[in-house]
């Protein structure tokens, strides 16, 4: 594990980084500049960066959607990358660990997430942390099936 690795917050500075990221791995999502701004600014929406001798290598966002009578607080991870010349170095690890560590802070009962079933690499790191695949969702991105991950915190 690379300690070089810091994980901090994103605030304005990482706008431009975050949908240049976003627009390259998540590109539909569509995620304009402006969109990215106002989810920063959004309550329960988090964005954490990776930084790696101080330049942004790889991100995460997450929101903590609140208990209802129905049910506890959960959080949704949402997008999660590294730079490709920066995989492999554990930067994904320590950015999911960050969002648990936030997840369990906030009282949420689970971590969740969806992910393309051909995603071998983020699948078997997810597992790695501890997440189960709870099968396959009605939902489809272009033609990949979906599945849905969660960790039970
Ligand atoms: C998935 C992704 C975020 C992983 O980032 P990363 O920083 O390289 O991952 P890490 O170095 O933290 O790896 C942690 C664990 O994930 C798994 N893993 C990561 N890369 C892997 C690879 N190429 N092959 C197999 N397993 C891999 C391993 O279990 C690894 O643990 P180990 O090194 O102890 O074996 C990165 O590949 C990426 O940005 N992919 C494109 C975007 C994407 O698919 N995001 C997920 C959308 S849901």
């Amino acid at each position: 594990m690379n300690k070089d690795i810091e994980i901090s917050e994103a605030d304005s500075r990482h706008f431009y980084t975050l949908t240049v990221l976003t627009k390259q791995f998540f590109p539909y999502a569509n995620f304009s500049f402006d969109e990215i701004k106002r989810r920063t600014s959004t309550r329960n929406v988090k964005y954490l960066v990776a930084k790696l001798d101080s330049n942004t290598v790889g991100f995460t966002d997450f929101e903590i959607i609140p208990e209802t009578p129905e049910n506890a607080s959960l959080c949704k991870l949402m997008g999660l990358a590294v730079l490709e010349e920066h995989r492999g170095k554990g930067i994904a690890k320590k950015l999911l660990e960050k969002v648990v560590e936030e997840a369990k802070k906030a009282g949420c009962a689970k971590v969740f997430l969806l992910v393309a079933d051909d995603n071998a690499v983020a699948i078997k790191l997810y597992s790695s942390l501890g997440f189960i695949s709870k099968g396959k969702t009605e939902k489809k991105l272009g033609e990949k099936h979906v599945l849905l991950m969660e960790k039970p915190l």
